[in-house]
């Protein structure tokens, strides 16, 4: 066992600096320094809504450097750049591993944070953290060109919107808007746009209209009038729903044109649907979440050849709660990244 300075929640609703230990490393860990940790709503949710009472250490996409290698590992050297998104382990065997989807294993993807280690049987701490301890075939060679703090979000913003990008074969002549431009939206729209589609953004906010322009997409539809809603009528082959609370998905199934998806990636839980607003244009519902292992290393080598990341705000760890508080208020363009070398 090692310790390292780490996040953690605190009775005060919170995150505190604490010391926590990590595995002593197996023949397939690595060691990894945590230099940068992108902050995602879904920490949000894991700090604020917690209702067990466990202690988390937050954190799920980030990048950093090799520090040790198990004595098995063939891939990485020390001192390799590297990336860690929010799945760390699986079953390796089920139908969905051998199909690379390890993100949906029969078993359940071990969490970086909030799981529980398939070997030790340990609750597992995540990236808010100087060091982790990772699997080797969950670490990802971070692409040269890309700037670590920039790739960090890659980890779980970027692959959560690759993934139903890829599956819905968005590429050019296909019109996609993105709902909510937070974390998941921004990226989902850049990388859209690499893609070749036709992109539109639908946000609360029409202060956002420059920066839709400046990430690529063509216009910008102000979910709160009615009309620019009605005049965006089934003009969409695939629409992402990024939103991060619970909402009624009817006003954007309208958006979804025949034959076309809508695929919810940002609220996760019980959603009412009206199946005439289905069957109207015969039209789809999906879900997507994280991403398997061949998907995330072919979504860090897109990103390296088209010079993708995240538009990231950089902050000292100390300033954690601030981040956390900022992103509740939306007071995020588009994402807080934690430098974690203040630890
Ligand atoms: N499926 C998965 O595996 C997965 C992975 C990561 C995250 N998530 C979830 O995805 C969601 C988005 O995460 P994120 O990190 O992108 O969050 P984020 O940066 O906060 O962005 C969420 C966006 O949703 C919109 N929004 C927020 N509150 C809203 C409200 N009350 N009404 C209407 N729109 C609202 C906002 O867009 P506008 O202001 O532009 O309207 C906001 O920018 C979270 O719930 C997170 O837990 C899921
Ligand atoms: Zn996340
Ligand atoms: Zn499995």
């Amino acid at each position: 066992m090692r310790s390292t300075t780490a996040w953690r929640t605190a009775n005060s609703g919170e995150l505190e600096p604490a010391l926590i230990e990590r595995r002593s490393l197996r023949p397939d860990d690595l060691g990894v320094r945590v230099d940068h940790c992108g902050v995602c709503h879904t920490d949000l949710h894991s700090v604020r809504d917690r209702t067990d009472g466990a202690t988390v250490v937050p954190g799920h996409e980030f990048t950093g450097a090799v520090t040790a290698v198990g004595s098995g590992v063939t891939r990485f050297r020390v001192g390799d750049r590297v990336a860690v998104g929010n799945i760390v382990d699986s079953c390796g065997t089920c139908a969905m591993c051998r199909k690379g989807q390890e993100n949906f294993c029969h078993d359940f993807p071990t969490l970086t944070y909030g799981g529980t280690d398939r070997i030790d049987g340990t609750p597992t701490l995540g990236g808010f953290a100087r060091e982790y301890v990772v699997r080797d075939r969950f670490a990802y060679v971070l692409p040269p060109a890309l700037d670590p703090a920039g790739a960090a979000p890659l980890l779980c913003a970027g692959i959560t919107v690759w993934e139903p990008l890829r599956a819905l074969e968005v590429g050019p002549g296909r019109r996609v808007a993105v709902v909510g431009l937070g974390g998941l939206g921004h990226l989902a729209v850049k990388l859209a746009v690499a893609l070749g589609a036709e992109v539109a953004v639908v946000s609360r906010s029409a202060s956002k209209r420059d920066d839709v322009r400046r990430l690529g997409a063509r216009e910008l539809i102000v979910s709160t009038d009615e009309a620019q809603l009605a005049a965006a009528r089934e003009r969409f082959d695939v629409v992402i729903d990024t939103v991060a609370v619970a909402h009624d998905l009817s006003p954007y199934l309208r958006l979804v044109a025949l034959d076309g998806t809508l695929t919810q990636v940002g609220y996760l839980g019980p959603a009412t649907v009206n199946t005439t607003d289905l069957l109207i244009g015969r039209k789809s519902l999906s879900s997507a979440g994280s991403g398997g292992r061949r998907a995330t290393a072919e979504l860090l080598d897109f990103c390296g050849e088209h010079g993708i990341t995240a538009d990231v705000e950089v902050l000292p760890s100390a300033k954690v709660n601030e981040a956390l508080d900022r992103l509740e208020r939306g007071d995020v363009r588009y994402r807080f990244v934690l430098d974690m070398s203040d630890l």
